[in-house]
């Protein structure tokens, strides 16, 4: 198990490869989605377990959109029944559902319960899971810069008031810790517009492990890599091994 005393409080995770683990079986890629499920259980599982705070899952992003829409429809149905048939566990284990993205997209049935779920289980305050869905970093980011601008116009803000904390605030992820550990299945090693400003100073961690091949174990090893770091946030490595000191 890992050390409780250096915990990442919030962990992102790109979960990639569920197309190229179906395509290995031969069997279309919504088996691989559908597999991917299974994942999404067994980490919000080990995350709740290990008591930490946020957990981020990258389900679907703006570009998404432009797969065949067959497996978008695949994918919103796969959300759906999710999030069905997650309630109960999530009211007994203290889940508390987040998005960030832009969810007046999804079809309308999918809001709904996202809605509905989201005001369910507000007041839990176990692990907070948060589902990127038709999200894009850039795309946040703008709509965050378009409200300090009009802001800004209309004479209620002034342009040297916009700090780093002021903007983060204006962000989807508001409220919740910058990521500690970001986690990439698949093999890829890339950021694929997630978290760009949220990111700078994650830790990274990237497996060739593909998404519904990822298990307790797995995320285990990410957070037993991630202890073994030296954070240092632009100090020297002597600064941070004083302060540890102390
Ligand atoms: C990337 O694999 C994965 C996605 C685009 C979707 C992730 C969705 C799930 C794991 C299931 C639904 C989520 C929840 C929260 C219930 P890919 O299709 O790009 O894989 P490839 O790179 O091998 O083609």
């Amino acid at each position: 198990m890992p050390d409780q005393s250096r915990l990442p409080r919030h962990v992102a995770i790109i979960m990639d490869g569920n197309g190229r683990w179906a395509r290995q079986q031969g069997n279309p890629r919504i088996i691989g989605h559908q597999a991917g499920v299974r994942s999404v259980q067994e980490v919000v599982k080990c995350a709740r377990e290990l008591g930490i705070k946020a957990l981020t899952l990258y389900a679907f992003s703006t570009e998404n959109w432009q797969r065949p829409g067959s497996e978008v429809e695949n994918l919103m149905g796969l959300l759906q029944t999710y999030l069905e048939s997650q309630l109960d566990k999530m009211l007994q284990n203290q889940v508390q559902l987040r998005t960030c993205g832009r969810i007046e997209r999804l079809p309308p049935k999918v809001r709904q319960i996202l809605e509905r779920t989201m005001a369910k289980t507000a007041a839990n305050d176990g692990l907070i899971l948060n589902l990127a869905l038709s999200y894009g970093s850039r795309d946040e980011i703008l709509r965050a810069t378009r409200h300090l601008a009009l802001e800004a116009a209309q004479g209620r803000l002034q342009p040297e008031e916009i700090t780093e904390e002021l903007f983060g605030a204006q962000l989807d992820t508001s409220g919740l810790p910058d990521p500690d550990l970001m986690i990439r299945t698949g093999g890829e090693a890339r950021l694929s517009n997630f978290l760009l400003w949220q990111l700078s100073y994650s830790e990274l961690y990237f497996t060739r492990v593909l998404w519904p091949d990822f298990g307790r174990e797995d995320f285990l090893a990410a957070i037993g890599d991630y202890q073994q770091r030296q954070r240092r946030f632009g100090r020297t490595g002597e600064q941070i091994s004083d302060r540890e000191q102390e």
